[in-house]
């Protein structure tokens, strides 16, 4: 609920779910760490998300950490943060900040949002969650624990919140396409083709966890249980690392995203370039994943196609305002096929903040959707969806990807006490 002025203030450990605290006068105050790509898109996210919806509760940008004092004084600057601070753990203890948003690579992850839960902050996560299940299972545990606080946690897939998706999803759950039999789902990008591309962290197993298994597939592993809402219940899979020692980055540790400049030293690569997968959902149906960033030409090409026992809906984000869909016998004699549905109409997911239809939005727009949904789930006093608990499943589908890309492709469940090696159990359909 939320605290009026005059009213007594909750205490933010009071299990009320308020995130209000005296001196927040009824804003939701945000910290962020890290002020590099996902940095910035999310200082756009906070900063757009109550304009588009008319959020019930303003969001204050105060804080913004990082670790090189000029460079943060000017992202802060840049991107309408009031502070910058210069250590995260400053920033997690300080009690003029409800909200704790973090934007750095995956090895921090972790340390970062269990001092943050500790410390009775709100927690937005980027993806993955982390770089172990180890360390996703501390997260998991600690959130359930902060949640019965009133504390709210979440992990940043933002893809969900793209309309087109949302409403695939929307149609999968109101059983527009019946059983769902296959789904064939890629993330396709081509940054790393060039052999002197920089050893980015990106391309460090220590900093990233894995390669384009983490970075691109932990989001297409999110969407397949997303939009059919099932289960992936085991995993075969192949991985391959194409380039095996690349240029050290130059000046070190100053590549952002996905750009960076090589030096004239080198190093080994010890994440994948590329996984392929084949699953199977928990009521049957089969799936096909796959994950690359050396695939020339595909920019940002994460894509979907879902056939279910009525009907189709097949997605490329970088068509990202088209769904396309079919039903079984909903073709006109002689102009059968997919039907292109433009998803930019005021009754589509999220459009209702957003511009007239045929207006499209953009890859921003799913990260102030995001945004809105998070602030919105703290004012109400709900835990915000996809949970950490919903990172620490994704993270055990990456980790038995690599479990059977290790062991030559052999089934591996990806479900707790299941058993490694054997298929998991097939549903017949009407079962
Ligand atoms: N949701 C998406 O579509 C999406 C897209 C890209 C990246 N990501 C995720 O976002 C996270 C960040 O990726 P990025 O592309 O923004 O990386 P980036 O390299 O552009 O920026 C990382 C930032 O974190 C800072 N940083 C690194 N370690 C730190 C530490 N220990 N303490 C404080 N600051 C630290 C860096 O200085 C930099 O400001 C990763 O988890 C990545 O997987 C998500």
């Amino acid at each position: 609920m939320l605290h009026r002025p005059g009213e007594q203030e909750p205490s933010r450990h009071d299990g009320s779910g308020s995130f209000l605290t005296p001196a927040g006068g009824g804003e939701l105050r945000v910290g962020m760490v890290g002020h590099g790509f996902m940095g910035a898109v999310h200082s756009l996210a906070w900063r757009s998300a109550p304009v588009a919806f008319g959020l019930a509760v303003p969001v204050a940008l105060v804080a913004l950490a990082g670790r090189d004092p000029a460079a943060t004084a000017a992202a802060a600057r840049r991107f309408g943060w009031s502070e910058p601070e210069t250590d995260w753990r400053r920033l997690v203890e300080r009690d003029d900040l409800d909200v704790v948003d973090i934007c750095t690579p995956g090895d921090s992850h972790a340390e970062i949002a269990l001092e943050a839960l500790r410390a009775g902050k709100h927690v937005l996560c980027e993806k993955p969650l982390a770089n172990s299940v180890a360390e996703a299972e501390a997260m998991a545990a600690a959130a359930a624990s902060a949640s019965a606080l009133g504390v709210r946690s979440m992990v940043g897939f933002n893809y969900r919140r793209v309309p087109a998706v949302a409403l695939a999803r929307d149609l999968v759950a109101a059983g527009r396409l019946g059983r769902v039999r296959h789904v064939r789902a890629c993330y396709l990008q081509d940054w790393l083709v060039d052999p002197d591309f920089p050893l980015t962290w990106r391309l460090q197993r220590d900093r990233a966890g894995s390669g384009a298994l983490g970075d691109l597939g932990a989001h297409v592993v999110d969407l397949v249980g997303f939009v059919t809402g099932e289960e992936l219940v085991g995993v075969s899979a192949l991985a391959e690392t194409f380039v095996g020692e690349r240029p050290l980055p130059e000046p070190a540790g100053a590549a952002r995203g996905l750009g960076g400049r090589g030096g004239a030293g080198r190093g080994p690569v010890d994440v994948d370039d590329a996984v392929v997968a084949l699953g199977r959902l928990a009521r049957g149906g089969l799936v096909t994943l796959e994950a690359t960033r050396m695939a020339p030409g595909r920019k940002n090409a994460l894509r979907f196609e879902v056939n279910g026992s009525e009907g189709s809906v097949s997605f490329d984000f970088e068509s990202m305002n088209e769904l396309w869909v079919h039903e079984v016998g909903s073709a006109h004699a002689g102009v059968g096929g997919f039907t292109r549905v433009l998803v930019t109409e005021p009754d589509h997911p999220y459009l209702e903040g957003w511009w007239p239809p045929g207006h499209g939005l953009g890859y921003d727009h799913s990260f102030a959707n995001q945004a809105r949904d998070f602030v919105e789930a703290v004012r109400s006093g709900q835990d915000p969806s996809p949970s950490f608990a919903d990172g620490l499943a994704v993270q055990r589908v990456l980790d038995a990807v690599e479990a059977s890309a290790a062991a030559g492709a052999a089934w591996t469940s990806c479900v707790v006490g299941g058993l490694a090696g054997e298929p998991a159990t097939r549903l017949e359909e009407g079962s």
